[in-house]
């Protein structure tokens, strides 16, 4: 089970990211067996400092982050045995020899991870390739974001595929190495249940949410650039959204996975100038509350420029001009400081054709499925049955066909989506990662309505923190004759 031999260079092993996620991901790898013997890492940062430090620093952010009943002081030993520290000016292609002599195994599958801000990709790809460190087997992995905007997005891609081609590339979306994220392809293509009902003529509407219940997290300077529509629905939305929306892939490959999503991306709708005023809210959040304890605005956050008009929520109503989805809003809304952390995806069927059933439990006779993507994994089935009893008569009562991972399955854990994509790439499959084209489509859609938004002058709508977004994200649902979701 354990993927070939690796060497695993890490650039940006100091920051945020690497510590926090990618080496507890390699920790818990070695955990399950699963690097294989003679499988190495160089983490690489511009930091001055030697091995010694620094395996000592990487074991303090592991026992932080590991949970404690996963942590093994011989395991992570073990684990750190594999580490060697280097560091460089990423720009400096003389200190690039380094990382070539400590090659010594050219069997060894090469990994090359930036977890750097992109602005660094291409100096990175270009140097490794100046020194022949790298060559055509070589797997490169970059994070979000892919640029700040279609043309920004280009250049990047261009710069990597200078040195590398498509099929090297692995581009992160961290939520497609959720395990929830993976199960919608099981659940859509390995249930016809489903698979006979997932389209306009049985489906009315979907609504997917991705609420945090965290605000800025001192990222104020990046985040304020991005804004939630390039930071959350340019990516990972879009995607969640593509994997409900695509039509069967004829298997489970790389390819055929992905050209099913571009279809999607390619049909979405364009959200015209008209169709703001009911398709798209904008809100930021001011000064509430969160689990309880008061919590300052989005401007008055450490190093906020007071006069900031980026958006911390935004609600969207998307249209797939397609014969599946023809007339299905699918209503998307994500923000920072809501109520509570939550991801989910509701898919609201259609009532039956003729009702029978007691007049004023109308509004109940429509079956809902609750895709839980975090926390509580699991999904629930909204079903209609007959209340009990004999003074009932034949009135309806919606109760769940509830599933609930941890329990139904009694599952250990639940891998966190870095450790199944970093395996994913050990192993050399692409399906978990996002392809050139479907970054580019994504953009074009996003770039819309942001130009849109700058064309309207209007600031973004306030919402205390704490709250679900502005009061205007309920209009734009109520206004169809819906509402977003609430788990009675
Ligand atoms: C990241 C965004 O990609 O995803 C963050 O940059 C966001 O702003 C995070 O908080 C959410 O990820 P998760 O896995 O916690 O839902």
């Amino acid at each position: 089970r354990t993927a070939t031999r690796c060497d695993l260079m890490l650039f940006g092993a100091l920051g945020d990211l690497a510590q926090r996620k990618l080496f507890p991901a390699l920790y818990q790898l070695e955990r399950a067996g699963l690097l294989a013997p003679g499988s190495r890492i160089l983490a690489v940062a511009r930091t001055e400092a030697g091995t010694d430090k620094v395996k000592e620093q990487l074991l303090e952010k592991l026992k932080k982050h590991v949970k404690s009943e996963e942590f093994d002081p011989d395991i992570a030993q073990a684990f750190l045995q594999r580490v060697e520290y280097q560091r460089l000016d990423f720009s400096d292609p003389e200190g690039y020899q380094a990382l070539r002599d400590w090659r010594d195994e050219p069997d060894n599958q090469l990994i090359v991870y930036m977890a750097t801000p992109p602005s660094m990709y291409g100096v990175i790809a270009r140097n490794l390739e100046a020194t022949r460190c790298c060559n055509e087997r070589t797997r490169v992995v970059v994070e979000k974001p892919i640029g700040h905007d279609l043309e920004t997005s280009r250049v990047i891609n261009d710069e990597l595929g200078q040195v590398y081609n498509e099929n090297q590339i692995f581009r992160i979306d961290h939520y497609l190495g959720k395990e929830t994220v993976q199960n919608l392809i099981a659940l859509r293509f390995a249930n016809n249940l489903f698979a006979s009902q997932w389209d306009q003529n049985h489906i009315s509407h979907v609504e997917i949410t991705v609420a945090e219940s965290v605000g800025i997290e001192g990222r104020w300077g990046y985040f304020d650039k991005a804004g939630q529509i390039r930071d959350m629905i340019q990516n990972h939305l879009l995607q969640l959204l593509c994997l409900i929306a695509m039509d069967p892939p004829a298997d489970l490959s790389a390819d055929s996975i992905r050209d099913e999503k571009v279809k999607v991306l390619k049909a979405l709708k364009q959200i015209t100038p008209e169709l703001m005023g009911s398709h798209v809210v904008r809100g930021q959040y001011t000064a509430g509350t969160s689990g309880g304890q008061p919590v300052p605005g989005y401007l008055e956050e450490e190093g906020a420029n007071k006069g900031s008009e980026t958006e911390t929520f935004v609600a969207l109503k998307a249209e797939i001009d397609n014969w599946r989805w023809s007339g299905v809003p699918f209503y998307i809304r994500t923000g920072k400081r809501l109520p509570e952390k939550l991801s989910q995806i509701i898919i609201h069927f259609k009532p039956a054709p003729h009702y029978i059933f007691d007049p004023d439990q109308k509004h109940l006779a429509n079956n809902k499925l609750i895709i839980r993507l975090q926390p509580d994994e699991g999904m629930s089935l909204k079903i209609l049955t007959k209340d009990q009893g004999l003074d009932k008569g034949m009135r309806l009562r919606q109760g769940p066909l509830e599933l609930t991972f941890s329990e139904t399955f009694e599952t250990d854990r639940i891998p966190d989506a870095y450790e199944r994509l970093l395996w994913e790439v050990m192993k050399g499959n692409q399906y978990l990662f996002v392809r050139r084209d479907e970054v580019e489509y994504a953009w074009r859609w996003v770039d819309q309505v942001i130009a849109n938004w700058h064309d309207s002058g209007e600031p973004p709508k306030r919402y205390a923190a704490g709250t679900w977004g502005p009061v205007a994200s309920i209009a734009m649902i109520t206004r169809d004759g819906r509402s977003w979701y609430e788990d009675a």
